[in-house]
């Protein structure tokens, strides 16, 4: 069933309800924000002479709220200006007004008295048909719809996203026990596709799946810690990514999410579960009733396993408690053969079976185990009680709590059989469909697909393997590389085989930045599409796009004064850019995630960018001394030139603005900021779900196909010449003397005028691409000379971050 929502009411303006809102404007959704009204003035609305009655502060819960998404990090908006979207009210006098909604989220406080209240009141306004949901994180979606209509809880569900909205992925949807079927359907392709969430599909069971198996692990944690007699930071060493799972790892999570609120979620399961085993766990543990009863709660009290504290030094450092004496200290550098193996092995299934490997006489290795052990058995338990399949476990872990592997997946890496064996010699209760499935000769939960579906997996489902074939959108260029889809590849990069005509060129070098291989990658497929295909996107799936050229042969090169060396990398590049660029089949470059530098170069070229929501794209060259020369500059200027084709329009105030982006290294915050910013342009489009990228860029290549593509002719451009490039150096001198940049920038900035303005040649004159592209590489030349750029390359090379000298 599609669904159709083309408007949203969310009821409570607090974190989540402000961020459910915004992500909604996101996705192009307006909503109506309503919160209670405040029973008294604040002193800023007493001064105005305003009462209780004024509109104003009858809804300023949620106009409070609105104007904050600016201020809060990380931004809950694509683009500040989609706030716009969002219309305040309050729940006295607006109420009406969610009649209008297609979807109407309850977020209020997690109390299910208010909850029950709210629905009867909602109930009063709905219209049949509208969807209704609460975002609750653990109560009981039956329990909350009980002596509403039987229409009404057949539109009722619960959507539980995670904090903060934008950002986390995983969307828990929890049908009631008279939900329709179909609207959990349409909910869900609605959220994965126009939320961009990946969703999950959870029992009414206390705190569904995610937050029952992350707070089970975490008190296991809390139990293996006690008894072994290990410090904060040694818990935190081993959980992290030492396990293939965040940094914060378990106590730094803690503190984030606050002790409070820890307790209160735990409790949720403790009060619903049997006695027995499982409520033992979800008793309060001593420690945290001590800490909570000090105030320690985490972050927002300043203090919680971790404290900041002033240094001797005059700066900061991080302290952490020790459980026994109840006092801060600095801790020391912890290591062992475990953690090192684990820190050495590459990926998540490797690191684990490495720390896990080191043996019983290593002490982190055995925490490891019996924090694992104890995870897994627990998850296996609950399978059938909190979600019907392992996948939707996984899933839940990975999208919520940031685990690369979840559970089941874990356990197939470490070895399933010889494990659950071990498990069970070491006295604990395996649960019986594990010993039933493993009896009947399985030796994994997943195996491959016989399926021919790309990616495709199957995975044990009620004592037989189920085939998971991925939904069409979902293009794996894994899973067609095991399936021999490669048509080229080296070692940076790879041209896959997609389907109906269309090859998609992958890069996989380290970090993906672009060096000889790539570039190669990148000839070769214009010829290769051009010969054998109908087009090309350009895509990939590691963590970021590409991070921009591979700086180090170009810093071995420029310390060895090797200038003919260094002309000849950057003639490659540019002339594989308009390579690209003219080839006689459509290009359509798909980025996600950092974009940077000579990644941009390489989308610039694409007929269409088809890119991820989450798109950070910027021309960051500066940031180590240099100017884009791959086609950057030269690009910007034409498409001033495109925008504005009257000979008399003037260029200088759109000039200053991608002067100013490149000059300062302007990253976009998404792909939206990057449109506004100018680096996409009107046609290129946005994908809301990272999954379907790929698909989406095929999808957008096929109809350049049919549109009857023909193939880019070399064009003009129209430059700001001499008297634009002192206006854009004017601007710069300004920021020296305002002390905005260094005498490094200021230098560089010059360069940069000098390229974007065409030179020195009168206002208006028509310059060839080829003639920015030789004013591109003869700044960049003689800026791998000068030793503060030189210093900016090692430091980036050596710090992953820029220098500012
Ligand atoms: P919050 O405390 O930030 O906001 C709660 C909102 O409810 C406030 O705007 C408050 O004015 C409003 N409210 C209070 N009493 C009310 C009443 N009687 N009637 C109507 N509205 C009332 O809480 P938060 O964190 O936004 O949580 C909201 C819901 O989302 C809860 O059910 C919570 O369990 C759930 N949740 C919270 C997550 C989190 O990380 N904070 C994650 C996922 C779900």
């Amino acid at each position: 069933m599609a669904m159709k929502i083309s408007k949203a009411a969310v009821i409570g303006s607090g974190v989540m309800g402000a961020g459910i809102a915004a992500h909604l404007a996101n996705a192009g959704i307006p909503c109506l924000l309503l919160d209670i009204v405040p029973a008294s003035l604040t002193p800023d609305e007493e001064a105005k002479g305003l009462t209780t009655d004024h509109p104003a502060v009858r809804s300023r819960l949620a106009a409070a709220a609105i104007a904050r998404l600016g201020q809060t990090k990380p931004a809950p908006l694509y683009d500040e200006a989609f706030a716009g979207r969002i219309t305040p009210g309050n729940l006295e006098d607006d109420l009406a007004k969610i009649k209008d909604a297609d979807w109407i989220i309850e977020a209020v406080v997690e109390n299910l008295a208010v909850k029950r209240e709210l629905l009867r009141k909602i109930e009063a306004h709905w219209q049949p048909g509208t969807i209704v949901s609460s975002n609750t994180s653990g109560i009981s979606i039956n329990a909350m719809a009980e002596g509403c209509g039987a229409e009404f809880r057949n539109h009722f569900l619960g959507t539980h996203f995670f904090n903060p909205p934008r950002y986390m992925k995983l969307l828990e949807i929890i049908p009631g026990e008279t939900t329709d079927p179909a609207i959990v359907d349409g909910m869900k392709s609605f959220c994965e596709r126009t939320l961009g969430k990946g969703v999950v599909v959870a029992k009414d069971t206390p705190n569904f799946i995610a937050n029952r198996i992350g707070t089970y692990g975490l008190l296991v944690t809390l139990q293996a810690m006690e008894g072994g007699g290990f410090t904060v930071e040694e818990v935190d060493a081993v959980t992290g990514p030492a396990m293939g799972r965040p940094k914060s790892a378990t106590f730094r999570t803690l503190d984030l999410v606050g002790l409070d609120t820890f307790v209160h979620v735990a409790n949720n399961v403790y009060d619903k579960v049997e006695e027995g085993a499982e409520k033992l766990v979800f008793e309060t543990p001593q420690v945290l009733k001590d800490m909570a009863a000090r105030g320690w709660i985490g972050e927002k009290a300043g203090q919680g396993f971790y404290k900041k504290v002033k240094s001797s030094e005059g700066g900061s450092e991080i302290q952490s408690l020790d459980l026994t004496a109840m006092a801060y200290a600095e801790s020391g550098k912890i290591s062992s053969p475990s953690l090192e193996a684990a820190k050495a092995a590459k990926g998540a299934k490797e690191k684990i079976k490495a720390l896990l490997g080191a043996g019983a006489a290593d002490r982190y290795a055995g925490l490891a185990w019996a924090i694992t052990k104890k995870t897994l058995l627990y998850s296996a338990e609950k399978l059938g009680e909190i979600a019907d399949s392992i996948v939707d476990i996984d899933r839940a872990m990975k999208w919520g709590f940031s685990w690369e592997l979840g559970p089941f997946e874990t356990w197939d890496a470490i070895g399933l059989r010889r494990t659950a064996e071990q498990m069970e010699a070491e006295g604990e209760a395996v649960p019986a469909w594990v010993k039933e499935w493993l009896a009947a000769g399985n030796e994994s939960f997943y195996r491959k697909a016989e399926a021919e579906g790309m990616g495709a997996v199957s995975f044990v489902y009620q004592g037989r393997y189920k085939e998971d074939v991925p939904p069409p959108e979902h293009i794996s260029l894994r899973g067609l590389k095991e399936r021999n889809k490669a048509i080229r590849s080296n070692s940076g990069a790879s041209l896959i085989d997609i389907g109906d005509g269309v090859a998609c060129l992958e890069f996989h070098s380290p970090n993906n930045a672009i060096g000889a291989d790539i570039l190669t990658m990148i000839r070769q497929s214009v010829d290769e599409v051009q010969a054998n295909y109908e087009a090309l996107v350009i895509a990939g799936e590691g963590r970021n796009f590409c991070v921009g050229a591979n700086l180090m042969l170009l810093l071995m090169e420029a310390q060895d004064e090797e200038w003919d060396e260094v002309d000849a990398i950057i003639q490659v590049f540019q002339n594989t850019m308009m390579k690209l660029k003219h080839s006689a089949k459509p290009v359509v470059a798909a980025p996600h995630r950092m974009t940077l530098g000579g990644g941009v170069e390489v989308c610039m070229p694409a007929d269409r960018v088809v890119a991820d929501a989450e798109t950070y794209y910027g021309l960051v060259e500066v940031g180590v001394g240099l100017i884009p020369a791959g086609g950057g500059c030269k690009e910007m200027a034409l498409r001033l030139t495109q925008a504005d084709p009257d000979p008399e329009i003037d260029l200088q105030p759109h000039m200053n603005r991608v002067f100013l982006n490149i000059g300062t290294a302007k990253v976009s915050t998404s792909a939206h900021d990057a449109k506004r910013l100018g680096y996409l342009r009107p046609a290129d489009r946005i994908v809301m779900n990272a999954d379907h990228r790929i698909y989406e860029a095929k999808q957008s290549a096929l109809r350049l196909v049919q549109a009857g593509y023909e193939q880019p002719q070399p064009e003009k451009i129209r430059v700001i010449g001499a008297d634009g490039k002192a206006v854009l150096k004017l601007g710069a001198r300004a920021m020296r003397d305002g002390g905005y940049i260094s005498d490094h920038d200021l230098l560089i900035a010059g360069k940069l005028a000098h390229v974007l303005a065409g030179g020195d040649l009168p206002a208006g004159t028509m310059v060839t691409e080829q003639y920015m592209l030789d004013l591109e590489r003869e700044a960049f030349l003689s800026l791998c000379g000068e030793p503060k750029t030189q210093q900016r390359m090692q430091y980036m090379l050596s710090k992953g971050k820029p220098l500012r000298n």
